[in-house]
């Protein structure tokens, strides 16, 4: 009973054969036939190969949603150096609702203004790297993919200027971060630089911008800002930056992180009372948070879709090949 069953069940699959057979002494080999196939199977390998190259290959997906995270704090990492000393200047954070922030996190560590040769070049580095970023947005891509970046040690000299880097952690709303004469003293309304001492001949907002970035600090990005130097032959000097940040959630095969983007326009002046050009001179920067977020994850081409894409090639070249070989036959014989 069960071996009669076996061999319906193996007849039905038989009927089932799609593949045509012909015997063997009906096919007849031809040179023209021979060389169609060597054609056809190198072009299949080629192509393969190249697909394989392409599943081997990630990229970046870049996708907008509106930023739902308003609770949190926004980390600020500095390290800007100043042509001043550092018992003269003092940068703190100002935000909207005028709270100040404490700035315990930075650090003032007395320093050259004038870089070695070789930080020089880390620095001149940096800065054809931001120009290549402005013209070609997908080394954006390789830099997120990246992660390195060895900033070369200080040198010693004559101790003339002042770098102030560490970070803080500020509201997540616009504020302003500034650099100024004095040491800053909280104040109920707000607060106040203590600058009495200093004279107005000897201030030097000069500054060379290593690195500012919002949010997690990760090796190997380079932020818009990172490099930008500002010398200024003028002491009474107001630079003022606007920046935009844009909350963007990395994710890629080597690390997955909360970072910030941002977009900066600058502007600055000599202050001048006498001319009409009023201020307080320093280094200020204003930041605003975009309510849009930026998601970026590094994608793949899944095996299933290598294997469809595979099968595709293989197939697709095998029939076209074979049937114009059977058309152009027949154009000869006829
Ligand atoms: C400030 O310092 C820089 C670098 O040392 C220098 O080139 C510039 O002339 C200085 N500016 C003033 C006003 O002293």
């Amino acid at each position: 009973m069960r071996r009669l069953t076996k061999k319906k069940a193996l007849n039905l699959v038989k009927e089932l054969d799609a593949f045509p057979k012909v015997p063997e002494s009906y096919v007849e080999s031809t040179a023209s036939g021979g060389t169609v196939s060597l054609i056809a199977f190198t072009f299949m390998a080629a192509l393969a190969f190249l697909e394989f190259f392409v599943y081997r290959d990630t990229w970046m997906k870049y996708e907008y949603e509106v930023d739902k995270d308003f609770t949190s704090k926004l980390r600020i990492n500095v390290d800007i150096t100043v042509a001043m000393k550092c018992q003269y200047i003092g940068a703190d954070v100002l935000d909207l609702a005028e709270t100040m922030v404490a700035s315990d996190g930075l650090e003032y560590e007395p320093v050259n203004f004038e870089l070695s040769p070789q930080q020089r070049l880390w620095q001149l580095t940096l800065l054809h790297i931001q120009e290549r970023l402005r013209l070609e947005h997908s080394l954006q891509d390789v830099l997120f993919k990246s992660a390195i970046k060895i900033a070369p040690e200080d040198s010693p000299a004559p101790l003339n200027a002042c770098r102030i880097h560490g970070h803080l952690y500020v509201n997540k709303v616009a504020g302003n971060f500034h650099i100024t004469v004095g040491k800053s003293i909280p104040h109920p309304r707000g607060h106040a630089h203590l600058a009495a001492l200093v004279s107005h001949d000897s201030f030097n907002f000069s500054h060379r911008i290593n690195h500012l970035s919002f949010g997690e600090m990760i090796p190997g990005i380079i932020s818009t800002l990172d490099g930008t130097e500002k010398v200024s032959p003028e002491s009474n000097h107001m630079f003022q930056y606007f920046i935009t940040i844009v909350p963007t959630k990395l994710n890629t095969y080597k690390i997955a992180a909360d970072t910030h983007q941002y977009s900066v326009t600058e502007r600055e002046r000599v202050i001048n009372h006498a001319l009409g050009s009023h201020g307080v001179s320093g280094i200020f920067m204003k930041y605003d948070i975009s309510s849009l977020m930026i998601r970026v994850t590094e994608q793949h081409m899944p095996l299933w879709q290598f294997l469809v894409r595979l099968c595709g090639i293989i197939g697709g070249i095998f029939s076209t090949t074979e049937i114009s070989h059977i058309y152009c036959r027949k154009c000869t014989l006829e």
